[in-house]
């Protein structure tokens, strides 16, 4: 048992007792920033004379020679240590001996795993906005081939109105960009540095803060030390964001898997994202799809969790917030593993166009376009509502489609209707008149199509 502390105790901790408290199995992942936050220490202890340059020089060397040997895999991270400090700290006295004892001056590990988790999360949530980034570019790419795609656009799942399927791909585009913005700016909240917070009260050391902090790449320091070591809100913030974007792709994946059933068939997913069933031989399952929307159960359970652990700690650091890790660390590999999976998904599914438009002249969508003809020839709105239903009534008893009437059986339900009605109904026309902002009509799709790939060029991450 490697141990940072026991000076005041008379006995050995209980094994149960020391395991319970243990954080190295699931710790031991930020051990480089456990060292780089060290070395960053370490440079700044001896700019202000607490270190002297020889000291500084062998715990550099040290601590650069224990990162190359766990990378390597020469130094194993085993749980004789209690945490990942402990690990690095015992191996750099081993190593090197006295000097290694200086490396915790004027440093808590209360400041010093605040700095580690924040080190960790930030370049995981640049990590999640990259991956959102390919999403984006496959849902775009989808937007551009099929702006002329007609579908079925639903409420209540029932067809509606018929749009594209660049429109309905459109919409998750906005979802995307916006849980990305959303990363970007947690990431300007949390982008402030908690060393030289010590235990809780700063230390009377002279440390440099801005120092550290810049070394670091971060804005500055953070500015009261109690908060410093006792903050989780930015975990909390990552933790919703990233439920919103499991929200999202749950969403989608729930599209993808109807689309996909036997019913629909407006997709097909690639065999390469399909699994096979063990007893029935003509299966091919959406499992991806499927676990991409069970999954996002978990992000938000760990949302829960640390809202609840968070919600009666008194400042500042107390152990509860050891919870924060396996939570943060299992909805970080969940939702990248589920971004990643859900785009290699999207990039290979194939759109059956012909069933989708089918199905959007097969539904009265355009009913809504019969009903406008009228009003553009002086028919009350209301009154226009009432003709049409009945036109839909009659094409439902005589299962056709309002595109299949003649134009005497219009005219037997409204004289208004002319020859021009069918031109004015088609699925073409009730998509390409839609021309207001947002609109699914080509010329609007296009312009917005024009506005997300400037985001995404100006978007360098
Ligand atoms: N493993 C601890 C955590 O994750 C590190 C901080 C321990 N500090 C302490 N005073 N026990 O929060």
């Amino acid at each position: 048992m490697a141990q940072l502390w026991g000076g005041r105790f008379t006995k050995e901790t209980d094994q149960l007792v020391y395991r319970f408290n243990a954080s190295i199995s699931f710790d031991r992942r930020l051990y480089k920033q456990d060292i780089e936050g060290s070395m960053a220490h370490v440079r700044m202890l001896a700019k202000q004379n607490i270190l002297t340059e020889e000291e500084k020089d062998k715990i550099l060397e040290g601590l650069t020679g224990i990162l190359k040997d766990v990378e390597s895999g020469e130094l194993k991270i085993t749980d004789a240590y209690e945490d990942i400090h402990s690990f690095v700290e015992s191996n750099l006295i081993d190593r090197i001996g006295d000097a290694g004892k200086k490396l915790h001056t004027g440093r808590s590990r209360n400041d010093q795993v605040a700095l580690d988790m924040r080190l960790y999360t930030r370049d995981e949530v640049k990590k999640t906005e990259d991956l959102l980034k390919d999403l984006l570019k496959v849902i775009l790419r989808i937007m551009e081939e099929n702006t002329q795609t007609i579908m079925p656009g639903f409420t209540h799942m029932q067809k509606a109105q018929p749009i594209t399927l660049a429109h309905h791909m459109g919409a998750y585009f906005e979802m995307f960009k916006r849980d990305r913005l959303r990363l970007s700016d947690l990431y300007e909240r949390m982008n402030y540095c908690p060393l030289g917070a010590g235990a809780l009260a700063g230390t009377t050391y002279p440390l440099d803060r801005q120092y550290t902090a810049e070394q670091l790449g971060f804005y500055g320091p953070m500015l009261n030390s109690m908060d410093a070591v006792s903050d989780r809100d930015y975990l909390i913030e990552f933790l919703s964001a990233m439920s919103t974007i499991m929200m999202h792709l749950s969403r989608f994946s729930e599209e993808i898997i109807t689309w996909n059933s036997n019913e629909y068939q407006f997709v097909e997913i690639d065999d390469a994202y399909s699994t096979g069933s063990s007893i029935m031989p003509q299966k091919k399952n959406p499992d991806i799809a499927e676990l991409v929307r069970g999954k996002t159960g978990r992000v938000y359970g760990a949302l829960m969790s640390l809202l609840t652990t968070m919600k009666g700690i008194p400042l500042a650091y107390n152990k509860d917030m050891q919870e924060d890790k396996e939570l943060v660390f299992d909805a970080i590999d969940t939702t990248k593993g589920c971004v990643a999976l859900f785009t290699g998904m999207l990039d290979t599914v194939r759109f059956c166009r012909e069933r989708m438009e089918q199905s959007a002249r097969h539904g009265f969508t355009n009913a809504t376009d019969a009903a406008d003809y009228l009003v553009n020839h002086g028919v009350p709105f209301r009154d226009a509502h009432g003709i049409v239903g009945r036109l839909v009534l009659y094409c439902i008893e005589k299962n056709i489609a309002l595109d299949d009437m003649s134009l005497e059986e219009y005219k037997a339900i409204s004289p208004v209707f002319e020859a021009d009605i069918y031109e004015a109904i088609s699925m073409e026309t009730c998509v390409n008149k839609r021309l207001t902002v947002g609109a699914p009509g080509k010329e609007a799709m296009e312009k917005v199509i024009a506005v997300c790939k400037a985001y995404l060029n100006e978007q360098t991450v």
